[in-house]
């Protein structure tokens, strides 16, 4: 009974992690193009993201990694034969690349607080595709195990992953140079009526 204790919460934390690791990029994308505003909103905006950043990661998103991982040992100390599984090591690398990604993030935040990031937006955005790319993987493997097959079917999943994951920049691109063909009108628009 107890193994299913503990799977139920490591999929709970799954959850709360990955939500506090989406969301806590988006702030960040938010936080680098506060820069493009004039002061004193530019000051007041990225105290305010600041704030709700620390706020995520501390509260939400490193406790969901926590609870992910001592659930997971939980179910390990209840099932040690599982260690012996070849799935697990493989999905275990992916695991270690995520907690990377986890203290990176922190070590992004604390920069940007010290106003010592230059990462664009853009950057940013780009950035949180990894955790999608590493969270379809390991899941995958956590489901299939051994069985994992290489077949059309998974190849087709993953291209629409990347699809989906492509289009979502492309669009974001393009709302982004409408807005600057906006701006650009206005202060055409803005000359014009000047003269
Ligand atoms: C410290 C790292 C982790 C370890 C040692 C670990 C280990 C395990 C173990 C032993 C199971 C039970 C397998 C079974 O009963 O069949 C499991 C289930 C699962 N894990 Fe993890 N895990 C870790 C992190 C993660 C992460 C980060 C994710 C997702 C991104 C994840 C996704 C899952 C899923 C979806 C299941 C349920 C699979 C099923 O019941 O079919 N795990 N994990």
């Amino acid at each position: 009974m107890a193994y299913y204790w503990y799977k139920a919460f490591h999929l709970i934390g799954i959850v709360v992690w990955f939500a506090g690791l989406f969301y806590l990029v988006r702030l960040f994308v938010y936080h680098a193009e506060a820069n493009q505003q004039e002061e004193p909103a530019q000051s007041i905006l990225k105290k305010q993201y600041e704030i709700m950043e620390k706020r995520l990661y501390n509260i939400i998103t490193t406790p969901g990694m926590i609870v992910t991982v001592a659930m997971a040992i939980g179910l390990i100390s209840t099932e040690p034969e599982i260690m012996k599984s070849g799935w697990l090591h493989i999905k275990l690398t992916f695991v270690v690349l995520l907690l990377g990604y986890h203290f990176y993030c922190g070590y992004i935040m604390k920069q940007l607080e010290k106003d010592e990031c230059n990462w664009s937006g853009q950057q940013f955005r780009l950035l949180n595709e990894a955790p999608t790319l590493l969270l379809v993987v390991i899941v995958l493997l956590a489901v299939f195990k051994n069985n994992l097959p290489l077949d059309l079917t998974t190849w087709l999943v993953v291209a629409l992953v990347i699809v989906m994951l492509a289009s979502i920049q492309l669009y974001a691109k393009k709302r982004r140079k409408d807005k600057e063909r906006m701006l650009q009108i206005n202060e055409e628009a803005q000359v014009t009526s000047g003269n």
